[in-house]
Protein backbone atom coordinates (compact mmCIF):
# COMPACT_ATOMS: atom_id res chain seq x y z
CA UNK A 1 0.00 0.00 0.00
CA UNK A 2 1.02 3.55 -0.90
CA UNK A 3 -0.21 6.23 1.43
CA UNK A 4 -0.30 10.20 -0.60
CA UNK A 5 -1.72 13.62 0.42
CA UNK A 6 -3.34 13.65 -2.89
CA UNK A 7 -4.16 10.79 -5.44
CA UNK A 8 -3.86 11.59 -9.16
CA UNK A 9 -5.64 9.61 -11.44
CA UNK A 10 -4.56 11.22 -15.01
CA UNK A 11 -1.48 13.04 -16.30
CA UNK A 12 -2.98 15.13 -19.19
CA UNK A 13 -3.90 18.59 -18.45
CA UNK A 14 -6.23 18.64 -15.32
CA UNK A 15 -4.24 16.13 -13.43
CA UNK A 16 -0.77 17.98 -14.20
CA UNK A 17 -2.51 21.43 -13.60
CA UNK A 18 -3.73 20.42 -10.45
CA UNK A 19 -0.71 18.28 -9.10
CA UNK A 20 1.66 21.26 -9.56
CA UNK A 21 -0.32 23.79 -8.20
CA UNK A 22 -1.05 21.58 -4.75
CA UNK A 23 2.65 20.59 -4.80
CA UNK A 24 4.11 24.56 -5.68
CA UNK A 25 1.75 25.31 -2.15
CA UNK A 26 2.81 22.18 -0.01
CA UNK A 27 5.85 21.55 -0.26
CA UNK A 28 5.58 18.71 2.29
CA UNK A 29 2.64 17.09 1.26
CA UNK A 30 2.65 14.31 -1.39
CA UNK A 31 1.31 13.50 -4.43
CA UNK A 32 1.26 10.57 -6.55
CA UNK A 33 -0.37 10.96 -9.83
CA UNK A 34 -1.02 7.15 -11.99
CA UNK A 35 -1.36 7.18 -15.69
CA UNK A 36 -1.76 4.45 -17.74
CA UNK A 37 0.37 4.80 -20.19
CA UNK A 38 4.01 6.84 -21.15
CA UNK A 39 3.82 9.92 -19.10
CA UNK A 40 2.97 12.22 -21.89
CA UNK A 41 0.23 9.89 -23.15
CA UNK A 42 -3.42 11.77 -23.11
CA UNK A 43 -5.81 13.79 -25.46
CA UNK A 44 -4.35 16.75 -24.02
CA UNK A 45 -0.75 16.42 -26.16
CA UNK A 46 -2.78 15.69 -29.23
CA UNK A 47 -5.09 18.64 -28.91
CA UNK A 48 -4.82 21.38 -31.70
CA UNK A 49 -6.93 24.36 -32.22
CA UNK A 50 -5.87 25.64 -29.07
CA UNK A 51 -6.95 27.37 -26.08
CA UNK A 52 -9.76 30.20 -26.42
CA UNK A 53 -9.13 33.04 -24.40
CA UNK A 54 -10.29 36.83 -24.15
CA UNK A 55 -7.43 38.57 -24.89
CA UNK A 56 -7.72 40.79 -27.63
CA UNK A 57 -9.91 43.69 -25.74
CA UNK A 58 -9.77 46.05 -28.51
CA UNK A 59 -12.60 43.40 -30.62
CA UNK A 60 -13.19 40.84 -28.11
CA UNK A 61 -15.10 40.55 -24.45
CA UNK A 62 -16.16 38.42 -22.13
CA UNK A 63 -19.49 39.20 -23.10
CA UNK A 64 -19.15 37.82 -26.56
CA UNK A 65 -17.56 34.58 -25.46
CA UNK A 66 -20.06 33.83 -22.86
CA UNK A 67 -22.51 34.42 -25.76
CA UNK A 68 -20.82 32.11 -28.11
CA UNK A 69 -20.06 29.11 -25.41
CA UNK A 70 -24.31 29.45 -24.86
CA UNK A 71 -25.25 29.45 -28.10
CA UNK A 72 -23.12 26.11 -28.85
CA UNK A 73 -24.45 24.90 -25.83
CA UNK A 74 -28.47 25.40 -27.27
CA UNK A 75 -29.92 26.48 -24.07
CA UNK A 76 -28.27 23.74 -21.55
CA UNK A 77 -25.65 25.92 -20.36
CA UNK A 78 -24.79 26.53 -16.61
CA UNK A 79 -24.81 29.93 -16.94
CA UNK A 80 -22.91 30.77 -13.84
CA UNK A 81 -20.63 28.33 -14.92
CA UNK A 82 -20.06 29.89 -18.08
CA UNK A 83 -19.20 33.58 -16.54
CA UNK A 84 -17.01 31.88 -14.47
CA UNK A 85 -14.73 30.40 -16.80
CA UNK A 86 -14.53 32.36 -18.95
CA UNK A 87 -13.78 35.43 -16.48
CA UNK A 88 -10.62 32.93 -15.41
CA UNK A 89 -9.65 32.02 -18.44
CA UNK A 90 -6.81 35.03 -18.53
CA UNK A 91 -5.80 34.36 -15.19
CA UNK A 92 -5.17 30.47 -15.56
CA UNK A 93 -3.56 31.08 -18.87
CA UNK A 94 -0.72 33.47 -17.05
CA UNK A 95 -0.27 30.58 -14.95
CA UNK A 96 0.37 28.08 -18.10
CA UNK A 97 2.98 31.00 -19.47
CA UNK A 98 4.66 30.96 -16.10
CA UNK A 99 5.05 27.21 -16.08
CA UNK A 100 6.96 27.55 -19.58
CA UNK A 101 4.41 26.80 -22.38
CA UNK A 102 5.18 28.90 -25.34
CA UNK A 103 2.26 30.72 -27.33
CA UNK A 104 2.26 32.09 -31.04
CA UNK A 105 2.92 35.82 -30.95
CA UNK A 106 2.23 38.02 -34.08
CA UNK A 107 4.39 40.73 -35.18
CA UNK A 108 3.11 43.08 -32.59
CA UNK A 109 4.21 40.90 -30.01
CA UNK A 110 0.66 39.37 -28.95
CA UNK A 111 -0.99 36.52 -29.21
CA UNK A 112 -1.84 35.18 -32.38
CA UNK A 113 -5.01 34.01 -31.86
CA UNK A 114 -7.37 31.83 -34.20
CA UNK A 115 -10.91 30.96 -34.76
CA UNK A 116 -13.14 28.62 -34.68
CA UNK A 117 -16.38 27.17 -35.41
CA UNK A 118 -18.78 28.97 -33.18
CA UNK A 119 -16.54 31.59 -32.23
CA UNK A 120 -17.58 35.48 -33.35
CA UNK A 121 -13.57 36.84 -33.02
CA UNK A 122 -10.66 35.44 -33.33
CA UNK A 123 -9.63 34.15 -29.62
CA UNK A 124 -7.75 30.73 -29.74
CA UNK A 125 -4.44 31.10 -27.99
CA UNK A 126 -2.57 28.71 -30.08
CA UNK A 127 1.44 26.49 -30.58
CA UNK A 128 1.17 25.96 -33.98
CA UNK A 129 -1.22 23.35 -34.70
CA UNK A 130 0.38 21.30 -32.04
CA UNK A 131 -0.79 23.34 -28.81
CA UNK A 132 -2.07 20.26 -26.74
CA UNK A 133 2.12 19.00 -27.12
CA UNK A 134 3.37 22.04 -25.91
CA UNK A 135 1.05 22.56 -23.26
CA UNK A 136 1.74 18.63 -21.86
CA UNK A 137 5.15 19.33 -22.36
CA UNK A 138 5.23 22.42 -20.20
CA UNK A 139 3.24 20.58 -17.74
CA UNK A 140 5.62 17.49 -17.46
CA UNK A 141 8.83 19.24 -17.32
CA UNK A 142 7.24 21.79 -13.96
CA UNK A 143 5.70 18.34 -12.30
CA UNK A 144 9.35 16.69 -12.60
CA UNK A 145 10.67 20.17 -10.88
CA UNK A 146 8.87 19.76 -8.05
CA UNK A 147 10.28 16.61 -6.00
CA UNK A 148 6.89 16.04 -3.97
CA UNK A 149 5.19 14.78 -7.28
CA UNK A 150 5.46 11.12 -8.04
CA UNK A 151 4.59 10.45 -11.74
CA UNK A 152 3.77 6.78 -11.95
CA UNK A 153 3.81 5.61 -15.27
CA UNK A 154 2.01 2.34 -16.51
CA UNK A 155 0.18 2.06 -13.51
CA UNK A 156 -3.76 1.52 -14.01
CA UNK A 157 -6.71 2.32 -11.95
CA UNK A 158 -8.97 0.18 -11.81
CA UNK A 159 -11.12 1.30 -8.98
CA UNK A 160 -11.76 3.48 -6.41
CA UNK A 161 -11.96 2.61 -3.01
CA UNK A 162 -15.21 4.07 -1.00
CA UNK A 163 -17.67 2.55 1.67
CA UNK A 164 -18.21 -0.22 -0.15
CA UNK A 165 -14.81 -2.04 0.64
CA UNK A 166 -14.41 -0.57 3.75
CA UNK A 167 -15.36 -2.08 7.28
CA UNK A 168 -17.37 -0.88 10.24
CA UNK A 169 -17.96 2.99 8.47
CA UNK A 170 -21.24 4.14 10.16
CA UNK A 171 -22.07 7.04 7.13
CA UNK A 172 -24.19 7.06 4.84
CA UNK A 173 -22.76 9.43 2.85
CA UNK A 174 -20.03 7.85 0.59
CA UNK A 175 -16.59 8.82 0.80
CA UNK A 176 -13.36 7.79 -1.01
CA UNK A 177 -10.37 6.83 0.43
CA UNK A 178 -8.23 5.95 -2.66
CA UNK A 179 -8.20 3.23 -5.61
CA UNK A 180 -6.87 0.24 -6.68
CA UNK A 181 -3.83 0.27 -9.16
CA UNK A 182 -2.39 -2.13 -11.67
CA UNK A 183 1.11 -1.86 -11.74
CA UNK A 184 1.01 -2.87 -15.59
CA UNK A 185 4.71 -3.68 -15.93
CA UNK A 186 4.49 -6.69 -12.72
CA UNK A 187 0.93 -7.19 -12.84
CA UNK A 188 0.85 -6.46 -9.22
CA UNK A 189 -2.26 -4.88 -7.99
CA UNK A 190 -1.97 -2.84 -5.07
CA UNK A 191 -4.02 0.43 -3.40
CA UNK A 192 -3.02 3.80 -3.22
CA UNK A 193 -4.49 5.35 0.32
CA UNK A 194 -5.30 8.93 -0.27
CA UNK A 195 -6.91 12.22 1.76
CA UNK A 196 -8.38 13.30 -1.64
CA UNK A 197 -8.85 11.43 -4.70
CA UNK A 198 -8.94 13.49 -8.33
CA UNK A 199 -10.45 11.74 -11.48
CA UNK A 200 -8.37 13.21 -14.59
CA UNK A 201 -8.65 11.03 -16.20
CA UNK A 202 -9.95 12.08 -19.97
CA UNK A 203 -12.76 11.03 -22.85
CA UNK A 204 -14.00 8.08 -24.36
CA UNK A 205 -13.52 8.20 -27.94
CA UNK A 206 -12.66 4.97 -27.74
CA UNK A 207 -15.60 3.50 -26.95
CA UNK A 208 -16.65 4.22 -31.24
CA UNK A 209 -13.35 2.96 -32.86
CA UNK A 210 -13.64 5.43 -35.01
CA UNK A 211 -12.18 8.96 -33.34
CA UNK A 212 -9.62 11.43 -33.02
CA UNK A 213 -9.25 10.35 -29.50
CA UNK A 214 -5.50 7.90 -28.64
CA UNK A 215 -6.07 4.35 -27.30
CA UNK A 216 -5.88 5.77 -23.82
CA UNK A 217 -9.35 7.38 -24.23
CA UNK A 218 -11.57 4.67 -22.45
CA UNK A 219 -13.73 6.22 -20.26
CA UNK A 220 -11.97 4.73 -17.45
CA UNK A 221 -12.83 7.30 -14.67
CA UNK A 222 -16.13 7.67 -15.41
CA UNK A 223 -16.83 3.96 -15.42
CA UNK A 224 -15.18 3.95 -11.64
CA UNK A 225 -17.46 6.96 -10.75
CA UNK A 226 -20.02 5.55 -11.63
CA UNK A 227 -19.50 1.80 -10.35
CA UNK A 228 -18.69 3.78 -7.21
CA UNK A 229 -22.25 5.07 -7.31
CA UNK A 230 -21.49 9.15 -8.13
CA UNK A 231 -23.68 10.88 -10.28
CA UNK A 232 -23.15 10.89 -14.10
CA UNK A 233 -24.73 13.17 -16.23
CA UNK A 234 -25.44 14.52 -19.69
CA UNK A 235 -23.63 11.32 -21.71
CA UNK A 236 -25.75 11.27 -24.88
CA UNK A 237 -23.67 14.51 -25.64
CA UNK A 238 -20.83 12.94 -27.98
CA UNK A 239 -19.10 15.70 -29.71
CA UNK A 240 -18.01 14.51 -33.70
CA UNK A 241 -15.62 16.62 -34.45
CA UNK A 242 -16.33 17.35 -38.74
CA UNK A 243 -13.10 16.70 -39.94
CA UNK A 244 -11.11 14.11 -39.23
CA UNK A 245 -8.81 12.82 -41.81
CA UNK A 246 -10.08 10.30 -44.06
CA UNK A 247 -8.36 6.92 -44.76
CA UNK A 248 -10.07 4.27 -47.36
CA UNK A 249 -8.20 1.75 -45.49
CA UNK A 250 -8.15 1.55 -41.80
CA UNK A 251 -10.18 3.64 -39.34
CA UNK A 252 -9.06 7.21 -39.85
CA UNK A 253 -8.01 9.37 -36.80
CA UNK A 254 -5.86 11.91 -37.51
CA UNK A 255 -7.49 15.24 -36.79
CA UNK A 256 -7.56 18.24 -39.61
CA UNK A 257 -7.82 21.31 -36.90
CA UNK A 258 -11.35 23.12 -36.85
CA UNK A 259 -9.00 26.56 -36.95
CA UNK A 260 -7.76 25.11 -40.47
CA UNK A 261 -11.89 26.40 -41.48
CA UNK A 262 -11.31 29.09 -39.24
CA UNK A 263 -8.07 29.84 -41.88
CA UNK A 264 -10.53 30.20 -44.54
CA UNK A 265 -11.04 26.38 -45.96
CA UNK A 266 -14.45 25.44 -47.60
CA UNK A 267 -16.25 22.09 -47.29
CA UNK A 268 -16.95 20.81 -50.57
CA UNK A 269 -19.01 17.44 -51.77
CA UNK A 270 -17.33 15.52 -54.60
CA UNK A 271 -19.46 17.53 -56.90
CA UNK A 272 -17.59 20.53 -55.20
CA UNK A 273 -20.28 22.32 -54.26
CA UNK A 274 -19.78 24.18 -50.99
CA UNK A 275 -22.65 22.43 -49.58
CA UNK A 276 -22.70 24.14 -45.52
CA UNK A 277 -23.79 27.25 -47.30
CA UNK A 278 -27.25 24.80 -47.57
CA UNK A 279 -27.24 24.41 -43.65
CA UNK A 280 -26.00 27.43 -41.81
CA UNK A 281 -25.58 31.12 -42.18
CA UNK A 282 -22.18 30.49 -40.78
CA UNK A 283 -21.51 27.96 -43.22
CA UNK A 284 -17.62 26.01 -42.14
CA UNK A 285 -17.69 28.49 -38.78
CA UNK A 286 -21.32 27.10 -37.52
CA UNK A 287 -20.59 25.36 -34.67
CA UNK A 288 -19.31 21.46 -34.76
CA UNK A 289 -22.70 19.65 -33.82
CA UNK A 290 -24.19 21.73 -36.22
CA UNK A 291 -21.25 21.07 -39.43
CA UNK A 292 -21.25 17.34 -38.75
CA UNK A 293 -24.71 16.60 -39.03
CA UNK A 294 -24.64 18.46 -42.00
CA UNK A 295 -21.57 16.67 -43.51
CA UNK A 296 -23.49 13.39 -42.12
CA UNK A 297 -27.01 14.35 -43.74
CA UNK A 298 -24.40 15.21 -47.34
CA UNK A 299 -23.33 11.42 -46.92
CA UNK A 300 -26.80 9.75 -46.37
CA UNK A 301 -28.29 10.84 -49.71
CA UNK A 302 -25.16 10.74 -51.44
CA UNK A 303 -23.96 7.19 -50.18
CA UNK A 304 -20.53 8.85 -50.32
CA UNK A 305 -17.90 7.79 -47.62
CA UNK A 306 -16.24 10.96 -47.21
CA UNK A 307 -16.19 15.41 -48.00
CA UNK A 308 -13.22 17.15 -48.80
CA UNK A 309 -11.73 20.29 -46.99
CA UNK A 310 -10.91 22.61 -49.82
CA UNK A 311 -7.34 24.78 -48.91
CA UNK A 312 -6.27 25.07 -52.39
CA UNK A 313 -7.53 28.98 -52.22
CA UNK A 314 -5.38 30.00 -49.36
CA UNK A 315 -1.78 31.43 -48.74
CA UNK A 316 0.44 28.17 -48.64
CA UNK A 317 3.24 30.32 -47.05
CA UNK A 318 0.20 31.16 -43.72
CA UNK A 319 -0.74 27.74 -44.41
CA UNK A 320 2.57 25.41 -43.98
CA UNK A 321 3.83 28.65 -41.06
CA UNK A 322 0.21 27.87 -39.26
CA UNK A 323 -0.43 24.09 -39.92
CA UNK A 324 2.44 22.60 -40.16
CA UNK A 325 1.95 19.36 -38.75
CA UNK A 326 -0.97 19.12 -40.53
CA UNK A 327 0.52 20.02 -43.40
CA UNK A 328 2.95 17.31 -43.16
CA UNK A 329 0.71 14.53 -41.85
CA UNK A 330 -1.09 15.13 -45.38
CA UNK A 331 1.95 15.03 -47.60
CA UNK A 332 2.62 11.60 -45.42
CA UNK A 333 -0.33 10.61 -47.40
CA UNK A 334 0.37 11.74 -50.51
CA UNK A 335 -1.86 14.66 -50.13
CA UNK A 336 -0.58 17.81 -51.29
CA UNK A 337 -2.69 20.63 -50.10
CA UNK A 338 -1.63 23.58 -52.17
CA UNK A 339 -3.27 21.41 -54.85
CA UNK A 340 -5.62 18.58 -53.61
CA UNK A 341 -8.69 18.43 -51.28
CA UNK A 342 -8.63 16.64 -48.15
CA UNK A 343 -11.02 14.35 -47.41
CA UNK A 344 -12.41 14.09 -44.22
CA UNK A 345 -15.34 12.28 -42.28
CA UNK A 346 -16.69 13.15 -38.84
CA UNK A 347 -15.25 10.87 -35.89
CA UNK A 348 -16.20 10.93 -32.54
CA UNK A 349 -14.23 13.55 -30.56
CA UNK A 350 -15.14 14.69 -27.10
CA UNK A 351 -17.75 14.11 -24.21
CA UNK A 352 -19.81 17.10 -23.30
CA UNK A 353 -20.93 15.29 -20.06
CA UNK A 354 -19.35 12.85 -17.36
CA UNK A 355 -19.14 12.67 -13.79
CA UNK A 356 -21.31 15.64 -11.92
CA UNK A 357 -19.19 18.43 -10.17
CA UNK A 358 -19.77 21.47 -8.78
CA UNK A 359 -17.78 24.61 -8.89
CA UNK A 360 -15.16 23.35 -6.48
CA UNK A 361 -15.06 20.09 -8.82
CA UNK A 362 -16.41 17.98 -6.17
CA UNK A 363 -18.29 15.28 -7.38
CA UNK A 364 -21.20 13.38 -5.39
CA UNK A 365 -18.95 11.29 -3.59
CA UNK A 366 -16.91 12.83 -0.33
CA UNK A 367 -13.15 13.45 -1.07
CA UNK A 368 -13.74 12.98 -4.60
CA UNK A 369 -12.92 15.52 -6.46
CA UNK A 370 -12.97 15.17 -10.81
CA UNK A 371 -11.40 17.59 -13.29
CA UNK A 372 -11.23 17.93 -17.24
CA UNK A 373 -13.02 15.42 -19.91
CA UNK A 374 -14.48 13.19 -17.62
CA UNK A 375 -16.53 15.75 -16.12
CA UNK A 376 -20.40 17.69 -16.43
CA UNK A 377 -19.59 20.78 -15.47
CA UNK A 378 -22.40 22.77 -17.05
CA UNK A 379 -19.90 24.85 -19.08
CA UNK A 380 -20.64 22.95 -22.04
CA UNK A 381 -24.27 22.21 -22.24
CA UNK A 382 -25.86 20.01 -25.18
CA UNK A 383 -22.29 21.03 -27.70
CA UNK A 384 -19.00 22.32 -26.47
CA UNK A 385 -17.76 25.14 -28.23
CA UNK A 386 -14.20 24.43 -29.90
CA UNK A 387 -11.22 25.02 -27.58
CA UNK A 388 -13.09 25.37 -24.61
CA UNK A 389 -12.29 22.03 -22.97
CA UNK A 390 -8.34 22.78 -22.53
CA UNK A 391 -9.48 26.19 -20.47
CA UNK A 392 -12.38 24.55 -18.69
CA UNK A 393 -9.40 21.85 -17.37
CA UNK A 394 -7.32 24.74 -16.62
CA UNK A 395 -10.45 26.96 -14.25
CA UNK A 396 -11.56 23.87 -12.75
CA UNK A 397 -7.87 22.50 -11.68
CA UNK A 398 -7.38 25.64 -10.15
CA UNK A 399 -11.20 25.69 -8.48
CA UNK A 400 -10.11 22.09 -6.84
CA UNK A 401 -6.86 23.69 -5.41
CA UNK A 402 -8.37 26.17 -4.19
CA UNK A 403 -11.02 24.09 -2.19
CA UNK A 404 -8.24 22.05 -0.85
CA UNK A 405 -6.31 24.64 0.32
CA UNK A 406 -9.30 26.27 2.18
CA UNK A 407 -10.44 23.13 3.53
CA UNK A 408 -8.11 21.20 6.26
CA UNK A 409 -7.27 17.79 4.89
CA UNK A 410 -7.22 14.45 7.60
CA UNK A 411 -5.62 10.80 6.58
CA UNK A 412 -8.88 9.03 7.51
CA UNK A 413 -7.86 5.70 9.47
CA UNK A 414 -9.91 3.12 8.15
CA UNK A 415 -9.23 -0.33 6.91
CA UNK A 416 -8.91 -1.00 3.52
CA UNK A 417 -8.83 -4.50 2.49
CA UNK A 418 -6.04 -5.55 -0.09
CA UNK A 419 -7.34 -6.63 -3.55
CA UNK A 420 -9.03 -9.83 -3.50
CA UNK A 421 -8.02 -12.06 -6.56
CA UNK A 422 -8.82 -15.13 -5.65
CA UNK A 423 -10.36 -17.92 -7.65
CA UNK A 424 -9.35 -16.34 -10.94
CA UNK A 425 -6.54 -17.17 -13.67
CA UNK A 426 -4.77 -15.56 -16.08
CA UNK A 427 -6.77 -15.63 -19.35
CA UNK A 428 -4.76 -16.35 -22.04
CA UNK A 429 -7.54 -15.89 -24.78
CA UNK A 430 -7.48 -12.34 -25.64
CA UNK A 431 -9.46 -13.27 -28.91
CA UNK A 432 -13.13 -12.98 -26.30
CA UNK A 433 -11.61 -8.85 -25.50
CA UNK A 434 -10.85 -8.05 -28.88
CA UNK A 435 -13.80 -9.55 -30.71
CA UNK A 436 -16.01 -7.69 -28.22
CA UNK A 437 -14.02 -4.63 -27.76
CA UNK A 438 -14.76 -4.55 -31.88
CA UNK A 439 -18.11 -5.86 -31.28
CA UNK A 440 -19.04 -2.57 -28.96
CA UNK A 441 -17.47 -0.03 -31.10
CA UNK A 442 -18.87 -1.33 -34.12
CA UNK A 443 -22.46 -0.88 -32.27
CA UNK A 444 -21.62 2.53 -31.27
CA UNK A 445 -21.13 3.59 -34.46
CA UNK A 446 -24.27 2.12 -36.08
CA UNK A 447 -26.30 2.54 -33.47
CA UNK A 448 -25.46 5.49 -31.39
CA UNK A 449 -23.80 7.56 -33.95
CA UNK A 450 -24.32 11.11 -35.20
CA UNK A 451 -28.36 10.71 -35.60
CA UNK A 452 -30.17 8.47 -33.38
CA UNK A 453 -33.21 6.52 -33.55
CA UNK A 454 -35.07 5.13 -30.73
CA UNK A 455 -34.97 1.50 -32.80
CA UNK A 456 -31.22 1.81 -33.14
CA UNK A 457 -30.42 2.42 -29.66
CA UNK A 458 -33.13 -0.67 -28.49
CA UNK A 459 -31.24 -2.71 -30.57
CA UNK A 460 -27.74 -1.61 -29.13
CA UNK A 461 -28.90 -2.17 -25.74
CA UNK A 462 -29.75 -6.13 -26.64
CA UNK A 463 -26.61 -6.39 -28.48
CA UNK A 464 -24.43 -4.15 -25.18
CA UNK A 465 -26.53 -6.55 -22.81
CA UNK A 466 -24.83 -10.09 -24.41
CA UNK A 467 -20.70 -8.13 -24.66
CA UNK A 468 -21.58 -7.27 -21.27
CA UNK A 469 -22.66 -10.56 -19.33
CA UNK A 470 -19.80 -12.55 -21.46
CA UNK A 471 -17.39 -9.73 -20.36
CA UNK A 472 -18.67 -9.78 -16.63
CA UNK A 473 -18.00 -13.17 -16.93
CA UNK A 474 -14.46 -13.41 -18.02
CA UNK A 475 -13.78 -10.01 -15.83
CA UNK A 476 -15.26 -12.35 -12.38
CA UNK A 477 -12.61 -15.04 -13.42
CA UNK A 478 -9.70 -13.54 -15.13
CA UNK A 479 -6.98 -12.10 -13.34
CA UNK A 480 -6.96 -8.10 -14.05
CA UNK A 481 -5.18 -7.05 -17.61
CA UNK A 482 -5.53 -3.52 -18.78
CA UNK A 483 -7.47 -4.78 -21.81
CA UNK A 484 -10.36 -6.56 -20.20
CA UNK A 485 -10.74 -3.44 -17.33
CA UNK A 486 -10.53 -0.98 -20.28
CA UNK A 487 -13.24 -2.92 -22.09
CA UNK A 488 -15.42 -3.03 -19.39
CA UNK A 489 -14.95 0.62 -18.86
CA UNK A 490 -16.25 1.13 -22.20
CA UNK A 491 -19.26 -1.38 -21.92
CA UNK A 492 -20.66 0.62 -18.75
CA UNK A 493 -19.79 3.83 -20.81
CA UNK A 494 -21.30 2.48 -23.71
CA UNK A 495 -24.35 1.79 -21.01
CA UNK A 496 -24.72 5.40 -20.18
CA UNK A 497 -24.76 6.76 -23.54
CA UNK A 498 -27.75 4.43 -24.67
CA UNK A 499 -29.57 5.21 -21.18
CA UNK A 500 -29.05 8.66 -20.95
CA UNK A 501 -29.90 9.01 -25.06
CA UNK A 502 -33.15 7.65 -24.33
CA UNK A 503 -33.83 9.69 -21.61
CA UNK A 504 -33.35 12.65 -23.72
CA UNK A 505 -36.61 13.30 -25.67
CA UNK A 506 -35.67 16.89 -27.30
CA UNK A 507 -33.20 17.31 -29.92
CA UNK A 508 -30.36 19.65 -28.41
CA UNK A 509 -26.70 20.37 -29.78
CA UNK A 510 -25.04 17.18 -30.23
CA UNK A 511 -27.86 14.92 -29.84
CA UNK A 512 -30.35 14.51 -32.44
CA UNK A 513 -32.71 11.74 -32.44
CA UNK A 514 -35.00 10.88 -35.83
CA UNK A 515 -37.91 9.91 -33.41
CA UNK A 516 -37.96 13.32 -31.25
CA UNK A 517 -37.80 15.33 -34.67
CA UNK A 518 -41.29 13.56 -35.49
CA UNK A 519 -42.90 14.89 -32.39
CA UNK A 520 -42.08 18.35 -33.07
P1 LIG B 1 -6.45 13.68 -20.99
O1 LIG B 1 -5.56 14.71 -21.52
O2 LIG B 1 -7.03 12.73 -21.95
O3 LIG B 1 -5.65 12.88 -19.87
C1 LIG B 1 -6.21 11.72 -19.30
C2 LIG B 1 -5.12 10.98 -18.56
O4 LIG B 1 -5.69 9.95 -17.76
C3 LIG B 1 -4.11 10.31 -19.47
O5 LIG B 1 -2.85 10.51 -18.91
C4 LIG B 1 -4.51 8.84 -19.38
O6 LIG B 1 -3.47 7.94 -19.64
C5 LIG B 1 -4.95 8.76 -17.94
N1 LIG B 1 -5.84 7.65 -17.60
C6 LIG B 1 -7.04 7.35 -18.16
N2 LIG B 1 -7.56 6.26 -17.56
C7 LIG B 1 -6.68 5.87 -16.61
C8 LIG B 1 -6.65 4.81 -15.67
N3 LIG B 1 -7.62 3.88 -15.58
N4 LIG B 1 -5.57 4.72 -14.85
C9 LIG B 1 -4.54 5.60 -14.92
N5 LIG B 1 -4.53 6.61 -15.81
C10 LIG B 1 -5.59 6.76 -16.63
N6 LIG B 1 -9.57 20.91 -26.68
C11 LIG B 1 -9.36 22.24 -26.72
O7 LIG B 1 -9.79 22.98 -25.83
N7 LIG B 1 -8.64 22.77 -27.75
C12 LIG B 1 -8.14 22.03 -28.77
O8 LIG B 1 -7.49 22.54 -29.66
C13 LIG B 1 -8.38 20.64 -28.76
N8 LIG B 1 -7.95 19.84 -29.77
C14 LIG B 1 -8.10 18.50 -29.68
C15 LIG B 1 -7.56 17.67 -30.66
C16 LIG B 1 -7.63 16.30 -30.53
C17 LIG B 1 -7.06 15.41 -31.59
C18 LIG B 1 -8.27 15.72 -29.40
C19 LIG B 1 -8.35 14.24 -29.24
C20 LIG B 1 -8.84 16.54 -28.44
C21 LIG B 1 -8.76 17.91 -28.56
N9 LIG B 1 -9.31 18.76 -27.59
C22 LIG B 1 -9.09 20.11 -27.66
C23 LIG B 1 -9.92 18.22 -26.39
C24 LIG B 1 -8.89 18.27 -25.25
O9 LIG B 1 -7.62 17.95 -25.76
C25 LIG B 1 -9.22 17.32 -24.14
O10 LIG B 1 -10.56 17.42 -23.78
C26 LIG B 1 -8.36 17.61 -22.91
O11 LIG B 1 -7.02 17.60 -23.26
C27 LIG B 1 -8.64 16.58 -21.83
O12 LIG B 1 -7.70 16.75 -20.82
P2 LIG B 1 -7.78 15.80 -19.55
O13 LIG B 1 -6.61 16.14 -18.70
O14 LIG B 1 -9.13 15.86 -18.97
O15 LIG B 1 -7.63 14.33 -20.16
C1 LIG C 1 -9.53 21.40 -33.33
O1 LIG C 1 -8.40 21.88 -33.37
O2 LIG C 1 -10.32 21.37 -34.27
C2 LIG C 1 -10.01 20.81 -32.05
C3 LIG C 1 -10.45 21.89 -31.17
C4 LIG C 1 -11.27 21.36 -30.04
O3 LIG C 1 -11.60 20.19 -29.96
O4 LIG C 1 -11.60 22.20 -29.19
Amino acid sequence: MITADYLVIGSGIAGLTFSVKIAEKYPERKVVVVTKANEDESNTKYAQGGVAVVSDKENDSFKKHIKDTLIAGDGLCNEEVVEMVVKEGPKRLQELLHWGANFDLDDKGVFDLGKEGGHSEYRVVHHKDITGYEIERALLARAHQLPNISILPHHFAIDLVTNHHVKNIQSEQLQCYGAYVLDQKSGEIFTIRANSTLLASGGVGCVYGHTTNPKIATGDGIAMAYRAKAKIRDMEFVQFHPTALYEEKGESSFLISEAVRGFGAYLRNKDGVRFMLDYDVRAELASRDIVSQSIDSELKESGDSHVYLDCTHLDMDEFKKHFPNIYKKCLDHHINVERDWIPVVPASHYLCGGIEVNKKGQTSIDNLFACGECTRTGLHGANRLASNSLLEALVYAHNIYKYLCKHGYEMSDVEIPDWNDEGTTLTKDNVVIRHNTQQLQALMRDYVGIVRSNERLHRAVKHLDLIYDEVEELYRTSKITTSLCELRNMINVAHLIIGQSLERTENKGGYYNLDNVKKM
